[in-house]
């Protein structure tokens, strides 16, 4: 049968699917959050005000913001079934065990299946803290550590280190870690924003879209890069290296992990932030190697720039994670930690004026294959 003429969009590339107020991605690297540039929030606001933006829509008022940012404290410990769970799956990926630990949480939150906005924000608070405490709980379990009761005098992110590491963080790291997180929170349609609200449109209920957000967000070509990074500058061991490296993989065409993006065509605004960060944390700990090498990586690639092909918010995350002593296999999970009240808002808006996102594919497979009964094939 002759195919029907069709233009596929394969991977949706340059596919509007709706309309959306929470974020915009500009090929030319700008990024806003609800119309506010992200070098003003990333420099001048704190995470819990930036999720507080985000999900209401408005930067708060003081007192909204202690409100918000007390719920976001009620919630950081988790029901003691959970924590039996992350002791039974400990061995597993920390993304697995934040995927199976988020959809057990479903089982022990009074409202999952209490649909609508405020519903949602309030789920979408606990889900916030949550998440933090779930990596933290699960790192310190499988290191066969204790783990830590949460400290309310710490912001989230300060919390958050506190309690994965087991040492209160100085201003600055957790400053540092702050603006990775707010960096991270929302991205327009990325892919596992984008599950989340394919999930959402057939109005599942918050913790299942968020577990399809999680569950996507762990592919090396999402979330997964910062990890690669890291092994990348591992793997280069010394700034002299960098030259032979990146020539060995140009040649077999392999991809450089923490470039090029799918809408950004010049540097991602995020890098810079993490780039400072990294030089910071080289500086602090006395460990100029990193910071080296991958200074020496983005400057061999300036050429793939004329390509569209520039540094994205990995490429630097990586790094500062793995000066702040954690491993490799938390990068993703520290994404998360971040993303997760993005996955909230977006369903949210997705709920809000709803529509089943159910787009076609061609079928191109045989039309009349005959039927052959079980015991006739040969
Ligand atoms: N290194 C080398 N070449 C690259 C890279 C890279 N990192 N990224 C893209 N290219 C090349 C491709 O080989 C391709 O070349 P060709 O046309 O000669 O075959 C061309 O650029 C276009 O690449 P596509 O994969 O078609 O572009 P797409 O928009 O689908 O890719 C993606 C975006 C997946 C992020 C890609 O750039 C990539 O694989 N990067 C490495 C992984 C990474 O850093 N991911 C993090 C993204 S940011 C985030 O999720 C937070």
């Amino acid at each position: 049968m002759a195919q029907q003429q069709i233009e596929l969009k394969r991977g949706l590339n340059g596919v509007y699917f709706d309309t959306t107020e929470s974020s915009d991605v500009m090929p030319e690297g700008r990024l806003i959050y609800r119309g506010y540039d992200i070098h003003d929030l990333a420099s001048k606001s704190t995470f819990e005000e930036v999720v507080y933006l985000m999900m209401h829509g408005a930067l708060p008022t003081r007192w909204q913001l202690a409100d918000f940012d007390a719920a976001l404290k009620a919630a950081r410990k988790l029901p003691p079934e959970v924590i039996d769970i992350i002791v039974k799956v400990k061995g597993a990926h920390p993304m697995d065990v934040l995927r199976t630990a988020i959809s057990a949480l479903s089982a022990f939150d009074g409202e999952t299946e209490t649909m609508g906005k405020d519903a949602n924000i309030r789920k979408g608070i606990r889900l916030t803290a949550q998440t933090a405490s779930i990596v933290a709980a699960h790192h310190r379990i499988r290191q066969g550590k204790p783990m830590l009761e949460p400290d309310p005098s710490l912001s989230h992110a300060g919390n958050f280190l506190y309690m994965l590491l087991g040492e209160k963080p100085d201003k600055d790291t957790a400053e540092l870690m702050d603006r990775d997180f707010i960096v991270h929170l929302d991205h327009s349609s990325n892919a596992s924003s984008f599950a989340a609200r394919v999930t959402a449109s057939t109005l599942a209920d918050l913790h299942g879209c968020v577990v399809s957000g999680i569950a996507t967000l762990k592919g090396p070509l999402h979330g997964g890069a910062a990890e690669g990074v890291m092994k990348m500058a591992l793997e280069i061991g010394d700034v002299s290296n960098v030259e032979s490296y990146l020539a060995k993989k140009h040649a077999n065409r392999e991809r450089i992990m923490g470039f090029g993006h799918r809408v950004y065509k010049a540097e991602d605004p995020r890098a810079r932030h993490l780039r400072d960060g990294s030089a910071l944390l080289a500086q602090k700990k006395g460990q100029p190697k990193w910071f080296q090498i991958l200074s020496k990586v983005e400057e061999q690639m300036r050429p793939y720039a004329q390509r569209g092909i520039c540094v994205n918010v990995d490429f630097w995350a990586g790094s500062v994670y793995y000066l702040l002593g954690i491993p490799e296999d938390l990068f993703i999970p520290i994404f998360a930690v971040a993303r997760v009240p993005g996955y909230v808002v977006q369903v949210i808006e997705q709920q809000g004026r709803n529509v089943l996102i159910r787009p076609l594919v061609q079928y191109v497979g045989p039309h009349d294959q005959q039927y052959v009964p079980i015991d006739q094939r040969g």
